[in-house]
């Protein structure tokens, strides 16, 4: 039998605007071990959360004909929920050839655990205004009360602590403290992550909860759509050293390499770019 080599298998490629979408590479590659990984963060526009819709769907398309272009991925994995809510549909009539696994908020899942029917998404306020959104909470939800929450500030938050930064616990609590919701005696019991930022900070929410919820982080299940999207290729290995990481500003500081490094990630200085 002839082994496939590695490198004859094209790589996957994570896409976030900045570093949330790690979340959900650490579960693909366990995944996906045999696939290399590219990573790219489009700093340059972060955060997405506040952008106008139009600007942002056209900024997302225009980066995605130079990445495909360059980097020719086997699958992508849109690690973001304010860029798949928004340009998901259109990325795909865009690119009908390539295979795009979205992220978005986990309101289905939520809707089926919840045993108080309190459930709360908690997001950027580009999520949160999508009709993407309302449409999921109209569809899978509606006999749940869904408190829609959208954080200006934790996008940001969860860049600085994952690069090592300490973060003043009032200041974070009073992003998710709107989450919290006491109605009739019950009380919300999920709160959907529903930025790839905020797993990175799901142990200072715990600790600063007002009473014990679960915090729904979808990265899991992402990874398992990619996985049963892009089926094992028997005998195939990992190619050695390979998985990169690109950000679309060209410059990362320390802590961001050192983060990178961490995940087993070189930063590559190829010219993608920002798209302006
Ligand atoms: N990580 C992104 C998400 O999942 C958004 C962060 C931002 O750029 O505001 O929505």
């Amino acid at each position: 039998m002839t082994t496939p080599a590695a490198n004859e298998l094209k790589p996957i490629l994570v896409f976030d605007s900045g570093i949330g979408g790690l979340t959900v590479l650490r579960e693909a590659r366990l995944l996906m071990p045999e696939r290399g990984f590219i990573y790219v963060a489009d700093d340059a526009g972060f955060p997405y959360g506040g952008w106008e819709e139009g600007p942002l769907k056209a900024r997302i398309i225009e980066l995605f004909r130079r990445l495909l272009d360059r980097y020719d991925p086997e699958a992508v994995i849109v690690a973001c929920n304010t860029a798949f809510t928004l340009a998901g549909a259109e990325l795909r009539e865009a690119f009908p050839a390539m295979r795009f696994i979205g992220t978005v908020p986990a309101i289905k899942p939520a809707a089926e655990r919840t045993r108080s029917g309190l459930v709360s998404v908690l997001a950027t306020p580009g999520t949160v205004r999508r009709a993407y959104t309302r449409d999921l909470i109209q569809s899978f939800a509606s006999q749940c009360h869904v408190r829609l929450v959208g954080s200006e500030n934790l996008a940001r938050m969860a860049e600085a602590y994952i690069r090592g930064e300490t973060l003043d616990d009032a200041a974070v609590l009073a992003e998710i403290a709107p989450c919290f919701v006491e109605k009739d005696e019950t009380r919300t019991d999920i709160i959907v992550l529903a930025c790839t930022h905020y797993p990175f900070l799901a142990n200072v929410f715990r600790r600063l909860a007002p009473w014990p919820v679960d915090w729904l982080d979808p990265a899991e299940a992402i990874a398992r759509q990619a996985r049963r999207l892009v089926p094992l290729v028997e005998g195939a290995e990992h190619p050695d050293g390979f998985d990169f990481a690109v950000f679309t500003s060209g410059r990362q500081d320390f802590s961001t390499r050192r983060l990178m490094q961490g995940m087993g990630l070189t930063v590559s200085e190829g010219p993608v770019g920002s798209p302006g």
